[in-house]
């Protein structure tokens, strides 16, 4: 058993991490730390785990735990471990984007791996720190990978996604506002989003020039979830794109590939990104679906975690839909 420690419980990512890992049969919680909360049962926040677990939050850490995950915001990350140390032992996994670029990936002797297993698996077995993938750039990623490695994208590439509420966070703003959220749809951040410089350094690092992202994130009137669709022109037939998909993910347990068109259900709740191709003319239009909070977050966490700590990589992951 290994002991891990678990930064901003309280909030979804922290709460979704200690529902998977009081499941985990190689993982005993040693903390659950929040600025908020110490003291209070865990249950009182996530009263979904009510039976489930005793642990209380703690405003303290453990340095000598063997992992320990950050769920925290953007920058907090970098200014918790400032404040904060851990044996040179521990493992660190950090959901933030902090160390996701690799102009950010060295810090304090640590180098962050980008912990994106579909692409990195070798290197995150052996690592110390990983930076945990973004959800959009998960979704999106999984989508075009196979197309980057085969040297295809070479004309614009259009991204569609759509996420639900949870993947702004717990804390209350304007646009997840339920009476705003409610019967309602909106997109943000143009062209621009954040999780395009990731997705960027992942498709390049084959080599191979990639023509230019056109991502367009859409907010849902649904709790969890992303469905991203990008279309690209594609000189192959569909036969032949599906074969590179299948030759990318053959050794891969958790991207699969559908013959049917693909939504949101069948994955949410699961680590699971399924994805689609479709072919019209000479458009190529690739489908992918998570759950933002699982695959796109805590779920490739303990993926993350797996690989490091030498476990079967699906273990404490064998989730399953609720589609109906
Ligand atoms: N939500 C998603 O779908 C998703 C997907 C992929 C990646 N991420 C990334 O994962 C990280 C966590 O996301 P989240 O959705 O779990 O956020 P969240 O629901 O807002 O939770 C973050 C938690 O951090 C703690 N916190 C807040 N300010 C802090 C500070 N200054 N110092 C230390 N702790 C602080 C709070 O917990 P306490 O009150 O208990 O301390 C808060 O509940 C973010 O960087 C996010 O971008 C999220």
């Amino acid at each position: 058993m290994i002991k891990a420690g678990i930064i901003g419980g309280s909030g979804y990512t922290g709460g979704e991490l200690v529902r998977l890992l009081l499941n985990h049969p190689q993982v005993n919680i040693d903390f659950v730390y929040s600025t908020t909360r110490a003291g209070q049962p865990v249950t009182a926040t996530h009263q979904d785990l009510l039976g489930l677990t005793d642990l209380k939050f703690s405003g303290e850490v453990n340095s000598g735990v063997d992992v320990v995950f950050l769920c925290l915001g953007h920058g907090n990350s970098t200014k918790f471990l400032a404040e904060n140390s851990f044996d040179t032992h521990t493992k660190i996994i950090d959901l933030s984007n902090d160390f996701r670029l690799q102009k950010d990936a060295e810090y304090h002797k640590k180098t962050f791996i980008y912990g994106l297993p579909e692409l990195n698996k070798e290197k995150i077995k052996t690592a110390a720190a990983i930076a945990n993938p973004g959800c959009f750039a998960t979704a999106i990623q999984l989508a075009l990978l196979p197309l980057a490695k085969a040297d295809v994208l070479q004309n614009d590439i259009h991204i569609n996604a759509v996420t639900g509420s949870t993947g702004a966070g717990v804390g209350l703003s304007s646009t997840s506002h339920f009476s705003w959220r409610n019967n309602n749809a909106s997109w943000y951040k143009p062209f621009t989003h954040q999780h395009l410089g990731e997705i960027g350094e992942s498709l390049n690092s084959f080599g191979n020039k990639t023509a230019k992202l056109h991502f367009l994130p859409n907010r849902g009137n649904f709790t969890r979830g992303i469905l991203a669709t990008a279309y690209t022109r594609f000189e192959g037939s569909l036969n032949e794109a599906k074969k590179l998909y299948k030759e990318f993910y053959s050794d891969t347990i958790f991207t699969q590939l559908s013959e049917e068109p693909i939504h949101l259900k069948q994955v949410v709740n699961t680590n699971q990104c399924h994805v689609h191709l479709h072919k019209h003319e000479d458009i190529l239009l690739i489908t992918s679906a998570i759950d933002n909070l699982i695959k796109g977050a805590s779920g490739q966490a303990v993926q993350n975690m797996n690989l490091m700590f030498d476990f079967f990589e699906n273990t404490g992951l064998q989730l399953k839909a609720g589609v109906f």
